[in-house]
Order: structure tokens, then sequence, then C-alpha cells
């Protein structure tokens, strides 16, 4: 068996807010703010455990689907969030940077996420990661766009693509690939999240809701995870013997 050490990078998708609160007869707004001091509460776990890189998936690309009340309720707590929490995340030594299309996003917001993303980008205890208005087939066809256009511009040759060089077009360039995926809210799929890089993650599926989750729930899922084997599609006795990986 793989010893158990932490992984270098968890991913997690946050779901279950609105289930969360439609059992106490509340409206989705209240889930969603009860799923902010849950994420609080996961990254100060994170950074304290030392886990190097968190990514989140804060808002996907299909999420604009909802009803506009929604959607902009959404948008307004990241706004605050990023307003209020950012400074304090910045003292905690956290990076923050974003994947995502932007361009959807107001003027101001994206001032806001520069601002964030370079007032924190040499902080070192704990780099996280924030998807938002982010979808993996969005990332793929982007990279596949700038490599395209790389080369009708003779500056790459289309026999020089290969995973690496596709992995660095993707808008999650300089992340390492995620070692644990942490689903909650108990649906067993990806709903477009990190679809290239999640190719050789461990996955972990919980019914536990977002809003629901804390410290203990990302131990739980830590220790299942120093209980697998991760192979890469070689023996279970190679593996064992050997610490590569992807
Ligand atoms: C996750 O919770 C938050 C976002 C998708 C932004 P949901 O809002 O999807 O909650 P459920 O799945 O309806 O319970
Ligand atoms: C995935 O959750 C997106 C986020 C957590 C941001 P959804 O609730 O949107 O996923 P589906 O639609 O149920 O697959
Ligand atoms: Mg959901």
């Amino acid at each position: 068996m793989r010893d158990s050490t932490l992984p270098k990078h968890l991913a997690i998708i946050m779901d279950g807010n609105g289930r969360w609160v439609a059992r106490q007869g509340q409206p989705r707004g209240l889930g969603h703010r009860a799923g902010r001091k849950a994420l609080r509460k996961v990254v100060e776990h994170c950074a304290q455990i030392n886990l190097p890189e968190l990514t989140i998936f804060a808002f996907s690309s299909e999420n604009w689907q909802r009803p506009v009340t929604e959607v902009k309720l959404l948008l307004d707590l990241f706004k605050r969030a990023l307003r209020k929490e950012a400074n304090e995340l910045h003292k905690n030594n956290i990076c923050i940077t974003f994947i995502g299309e932007r361009s959807r996003f107001s003027v101001s917001l994206q001032q806001e996420m520069l601002r964030v993303e370079e007032l924190t980008q040499n902080n070192q205890r704990l780099q996280l990661n924030v998807a938002i208005n982010y979808g993996g087939r969005w990332d793929i066809v982007q990279a596949s766009r700038k490599l395209a256009s790389a080369v009708a511009a003779g500056e790459l040759r289309a026999e020089d693509i290969d995973e690496q060089r596709f992995s660095r077009a993707l808008s999650s360039a300089g992340y390492s690939m995620p070692d644990l995926l942490i689903r909650s809210g108990g649906e067993q799929r990806l709903s477009n999240f990190l679809l290239w890089q999640l190719a050789y993650s461990e996955i972990y599926f919980t019914d536990t809701l977002w809003p629901d989750f804390n410290a203990n729930e990302i131990d739980i899922a830590l220790a299942e995870y120093s209980r697998r084997q991760r192979r890469f599609g070689r023996t279970p006795l190679q593996a064992a013997r050997s610490t590569y990986s992807v």
C-alpha cells in the first residue's frame, strides 16, 4: 500500500448548499452563505495542515442557467468575499489565483480579481485556486485555440504539441494536477470541472452537504486518500515499489 501522505493538491466540488437549506424550508441564498462559512473553515484547515495547493469550484459555466436572482446572489457573495476576506488570506500568506472565463464578469469584478491575484502573488503558505465561470470543456477549447493560433502564426509546429505543452496552455498552467478530488453533496459526477487535470486524481464522494463541511470532513477524506494505491496503469506490485506520478 501507498504510504499515508497528504495530497499535494486537493480539488473540491463544493455541492449541496441548496439542499442544505431546502431541508429547513429556507431560500437557497442562505445555503450559499452557509457554504461560504464552511469554505473559510476548510481553507484555514488546509493551511494549518500544510497542504500546498487547493482548487475549489465556486461557479461553473453551466451555473448561469440558474434563476437570475440566484446567479446575482452568488456573484455578490463572491465580490463581497473578495473584498472582505482577501486581506485576511493575504495576512495568512495564502496565494490566490482564479481560473475560468472572466470576460463575462463586470469590469470592476475583473479588476478586483486581478488586484487580489497581484496582492497575494508572492505568498507561500497555500496556493488557493478559485474556479469561477469555469468549465473543463471551455478550458480545453481555449487551450486548443491558443495552440492553433501559435501554429498559424508560425511560432509552433503542430508536431511539437504534446501533453505537457497542452497542459501549459490550459488555464491551470502552473498548477499541479490534483491528487485528490472531493465532491460533497452526494452526486457522483464531475459536472464539467477540471476534465483534463483530473485524469488520474483519486475521487472521493461524500453525502455530506457542503455547508456541513469542516476540518473533520476533510480529515476523513484525507485518511481515505492515504489508504488508496495510485497505480497509474501499473500493477499493484510495481506501484508499491515506486513513487512515480503524473
Ligand atoms: C453548490 O451548491 C454551489 C454552487 C453550485 C454555486 P448547489 O447550489 O448546487 O446546491 P444543491 O446541489 O442545489 O443542493
Ligand atoms: C457543480 O455543482 C458546480 C459547483 C459546485 C460550482 P452543480 O450543482 O452546478 O452541479 P450539477 O448541475 O448538479 O451537476
Ligand atoms: Mg448542486
